[in-house]
């Protein structure tokens, strides 16, 4: 028997299993770990104001409904979001308020109801808000309508993605 160390069969037959196999693994790991890790390492533009197409000049101190959509990426899911704002003129100041009724959910419309003219009303359980969105006590919702931020560029108004919350009882 020479000095060499002889690699028995059974001992390559072990490396080159391990080494097809390791290969194998980290060509399937290795995507899976790129998309999993993907998403969370790209930079979100958070906090992106949309342009509306409503000119502010149009604006007048009644609520008007406003939509607008962006794309939204969620993950590896994208989608186009179409945005609802409740808005008007206050002076100076624009209000731009989100339908969503801070009972459960439902969509309020500006002076939809008879019984309660220049209001927001919520046909699901007849919540009420005046027309800054502050809500009537007496109705179930909890809270004042929530409000985006608005920016206004080359006389067109643009929109927060997201609505802030007021606060509330
Ligand atoms: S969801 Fe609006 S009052 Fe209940």
């Amino acid at each position: 028997m020479s000095e060499k160390q002889q690699v028995t069969r059974r001992q390559f037959l072990t490396y080159t299993l391990m080494g097809v196999g390791g290969f194998m693994a980290a060509g399937t790991v290795m995507p899976m770990l790129r998309m999993a890790i993907d998403p969370v390492l790209q930079v979100k533009a958070e906090g992106d104001f949309i342009a509306t197409g409503v000119k502010v000049d149009e604006l007048t101190n009644e609520p008007k409904r406003v939509d607008y959509q962006f794309e939204q990426q969620d993950g590896w899911y994208k989608s186009t979001v179409t945005q609802t704002a409740w808005v008007y003129k206050e002076g100076d100041e624009i209000i731009a308020m989100s339908p969503i009724c801070k009972h459960l959910g439902c969509n309020v419309n500006w002076n939809s109801n008879p019984n309660f003219p220049n209001r927001f009303y919520c046909p699901c359980h007849g919540g009420l808000y005046d027309k800054d969105g502050t809500n009537d006590p007496k109705t179930p919702p909890r809270g004042p309508l929530d409000r985006y931020d608005y920016e206004v560029k080359d006389g067109i108004l643009y929109l927060s993605k997201r609505a802030k919350a007021r606060g509330g009882a």
